[in-house]
């Protein structure tokens, strides 16, 4: 019997029309547009408003998007890989909440937190699920609604991130496609230099640790940045080595939107050349588990059965990883 590979068939996205520009930004915080965009490649990114909605909110649209392209039904999933660092609720799982309201009434799921690795991880995940014939429709969502935990006095964090939610659909392949290696690492020395200090069962929220803004994103920007910048490159490039291709035969690489400096990195020390590189960090910043499902989403009618993509990011925890796949139809 031929070998069972995990094949993306068919992928989606929502981003919430809200646009915060570096404009408006500007009018809130000491910036400019000028810092912002040679800093980190960033224009602008979208904001979820409206009372009570979360990044469920945001999944329900994308992965009914896909599942209309797809020509399924939400019965039909078998699993649900929520990757997400904003869940709707810190328990049950929006994976969950996620399946009762689209109807997949005959899936199980569950949350996977890797901050901006997350849907690589879930990618990598549940390839596990289809490879070992234990299932055959596997959904892996990635977004945030990263506005929730961002403090808007904050002018380090609240420049970078935005809200956005991708999804993609596994499938079993036997002829080659699909997902063909992974590279996936994490370093919990890096866990104090960006995270939400507060909330959690070290530092359950007290009225204290909200007056203190303790329940925001914090990044030390600069010594993430030197992490990131070394270890995503290094990891696409060890994926890279490791299955004996060289940068001609990649047909698209799908970085992490984190940091356009970042990005060109990658790009660099892989030798993509940039005609290959997607970039959309300039209209959504850093969506943290949103980024790889949303370029995959915009550059879906670009990609060619068989074209050799290669992912990699890098987040907190710190998280980081990269997979080889090839593209299945
Ligand atoms: O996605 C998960 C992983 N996260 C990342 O990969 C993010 C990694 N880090 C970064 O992308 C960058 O570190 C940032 C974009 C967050 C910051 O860029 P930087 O080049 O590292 O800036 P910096 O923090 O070293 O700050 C440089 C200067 C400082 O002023 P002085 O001390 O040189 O006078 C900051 O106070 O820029 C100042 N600054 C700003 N100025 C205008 C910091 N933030 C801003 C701002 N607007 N928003």
């Amino acid at each position: 019997m031929s070998k069972i590979t995990a094949a993306i068939t068919a992928v989606n996205g929502y981003v919430p029309e809200y646009v915060l520009t570096n404009q408006e930004l500007e009018t809130m915080v000491e910036t400019n547009d000028e810092w912002i965009t040679s800093r980190t490649g960033i224009k602008e990114r979208r904001i979820l408003k409206g009372e009570g909605l979360g990044t469920s909110d945001m999944a329900v649209p994308a992965v009914e998007g896909l599942l209309k392209k797809r020509g399924i039904t939400a019965e039909e999933i078998d699993l649900i890989i929520f990757c997400t660092t904003t869940p709707d609720l810190p328990f049950p799982a929006t994976a969950n909440i996620l399946a009762h309201k689209i109807g997949a009434k005959n899936a199980w799921g569950y949350d996977l937190q890797a901050a901006c690795s997350g849907f690589i991880f879930g990618l990598a995940t549940g390839a596990q699920f289809i490879e070992s014939g234990k299932h055959t429709k596997v959904l892996v969502v990635g977004g945030d609604k990263m506005s929730s935990i961002i403090n808007y006095e904050d002018r380090a964090t609240c420049i970078i991130f935005g809200d956005g939610c991708g999804c993609a659909l596994l499938e079993p392949n036997t002829e080659g496609y699909g997902i063909i290696d992974s590279v996936l690492k994490s370093d919990g020395a890096g866990s104090q230099l960006l995270f939400q200090k507060s909330g959690g069962s070290v530092s359950p929220a007290t009225h204290e640790t909200v007056a203190n803004k303790e329940h925001y994103a914090y990044q030390e920007g600069q010594a993430v940045f030197k992490f990131a910048v070394t270890n995503m490159a290094e990891v696409a490039a060890e994926v890279m080595e490791r299955n004996h291709l060289v940068a001609d035969d990649i047909a698209w690489l799908v970085p992490h939107q984190a940091n356009k400096r970042i990005i060109d990195a990658t790009a660099n020390r892989t030798g993509i050349t940039p005609d290959r590189v997607i970039v959309n960090i300039e209209r959504y910043g850093n969506t943290t588990n949103g980024t790889i499902p949303l370029c995959l989403w915009e550059w879906e009618d670009k990609f060619k059965k068989g074209d050799n993509l290669i992912l990699a990011a890098f987040g907190g925890g710190f998280t980081w990883g990269s997979i080889y796949l090839k593209w299945a139809y």
